[in-house]
């Protein structure tokens, strides 16, 4: 495992050119440690030496790795309360490993307390070093599940930055229910709150989240934290966004791109090349930029039309909104004169991503009307636009951001096309 000196970005092989931050020439080898000397040197809930080196500069938080610092923003507030929430089995304790070592990285005297309920230090610290993570900046583990325990060990250890992994796990005595009720996850997470607020501690808490895609315990929790996150997965399971829900100390409107790999999670820089590569010369596949949380994503989007067998034409949108696909089918052939009665109509986004989006419009458009007439659309060209009911051509939100993502390519927006009509000159 070899690790650029700069970013931590993580590869199995050397590389010249670190591809997370660009730096030359950065690639060192990470140490070995073997998994004896972790279970040797934490685990146990109590006792950890004071580490001797020094403290000052211990405030700063700041963060280097692109992809955090795009979602979280540059640092971490030093009595910030976050709120990391995901499905389990995502990568929540692995990211949050990945995030305390960029923050070791940056600040070397900061003292960092993992408490965990649910694996012990030596599988926590197994993991450290499975991520090719430096042994020296290894954060104290305790396995416990017991807020009194914690909120000892802070008291009596000048710590900066607190995890808990995760909520769920965490009882208090005072509250007479067992751990992951709405009373201890309320109870605990505010008195961890307040704690780290009066002891200066940033304090990332870990939550689960149920099938529906709620934090498992009472939404009273989001309210606790300052800054929420969520960590949640494509419907394939490939990719993984680390999204902003709320951010008392800034926007919330970025996305995140990670995917697992065996050094942990890496982001992906390449996710345009990749979806402009599995566009195909066939007609019905377009090429568009859609929005997600704020953050421009490249997507093909593809079209089916058959004729119907049954009585009714079937309308089946996998990616975007039903009802927006029937606005376009009543558009297109009221202004292009499509013959869309009698015929099933599909539409698909490769890769299960899903959007909210109407400047996708264009797109579905010049999807089914290539469909139609067997026309296939160049793999360079872009179409983005909102179509209006009178077939008008409008800018879609967060125009200027979708155009700059695909600068090298063609964009067919409102700037070229005033009506829909005027979409066949370009097909
Ligand atoms: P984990 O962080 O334990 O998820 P959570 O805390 O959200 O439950 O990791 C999830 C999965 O990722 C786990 O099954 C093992 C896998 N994994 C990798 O593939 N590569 C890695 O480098 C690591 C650390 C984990
Ligand atoms: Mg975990």
């Amino acid at each position: 495992m070899f690790t650029c000196s700069t970013c931590q970005y993580g590869s199995p092989i050397k590389l010249w050119k670190c591809p997370a931050c660009g730096d030359f020439g950065t690639f060192e080898k990470s140490q070995e440690v073997t998994l004896k000397s972790a279970k040797a040197k934490k685990n146990a809930p109590w006792g950890n030496a004071l580490r001797s080196d020094a403290t000052h500069d211990r405030a700063r938080r700041p963060l280097s790795h692109a992809e955090f610092q795009r979602v979280i923003g540059k640092q971490l507030k030093q009595w910030g309360v976050y709120l990391l929430a995901g499905e389990p089995g995502i990568g929540k304790s692995t990211i949050v490993l990945q995030l305390l070592a960029d923050l070791v990285k940056n600040t070397p005297a900061l003292r960092a307390a993992y408490f965990s309920g649910e694996e012990d230090g030596s599988q926590i610290m197994e993991r450290w070093t499975r991520l090719g993570l430096d042994w020296a900046s290894s954060p104290d583990v305790y396995h416990t599940t017991l807020l009194e325990d914690m909120s000892a060990t802070l008291e009596s250890q000048p710590y900066d930055f607190l995890i808990v992994d995760s909520i769920q796990t965490i009882a208090t005595s005072t509250v007479d229910s067992v751990a992951g009720s709405v009373g201890q996850v309320k109870t605990c997470a505010q008195a961890l709150a307040d704690l780290a607020k009066k002891l200066w501690v940033t304090l990332l808490i870990i939550g689960h989240v149920t099938k529906d895609g709620e934090i498992a315990g009472p939404k009273y929790l989001e309210h606790i934290v300052d800054v929420v996150l969520y960590l949640e997965w494509d419907r394939y399971g490939q990719y993984r966004f680390l999204r902003t829900r709320k951010n008392r100390f800034g926007t919330t409107d970025e996305t995140g791109i990670f995917e697992m790999t065996l050094f942990g999670l890496q982001p992906v820089y390449d996710l345009k090349e990749r979806i402009l590569g599995g566009k195909l010369a066939i007609a019905g596949h377009v090429l568009s930029v859609a929005i997600d949380n704020g953050r421009p994503i490249v997507i093909t989007l593809e079209a089916l039309l058959n004729k119907t067998v049954g009585k009714y034409p079937q309308r089946v949108a996998l990616g975007i909104e039903n009802n927006r696909l029937t606005l376009i089918v009543a558009i297109l052939e009221k202004y292009l004169k499509l013959h869309l009665g009698a015929v099933d109509l599909f539409i698909n986004i490769p890769w299960e991503f899903v959007f909210r989006d109407s400047g996708l419009d264009l797109a579905v458009a010049a999807a089914i009307y290539s469909q139609y007439k067997g026309k296939i659309l160049p793999n360079d060209t872009i179409f983005l636009g909102e179509i209006g009911l009178g077939g008008q051509i409008l800018p879609t939100k967060l125009h200027a951001k979708r155009v700059a993502e695909v600068r090298d390519l063609q964009v067919i927006d409102h700037t070229k096309i005033k009506y829909l009509h005027q979409l066949v000159e370009w097909l």
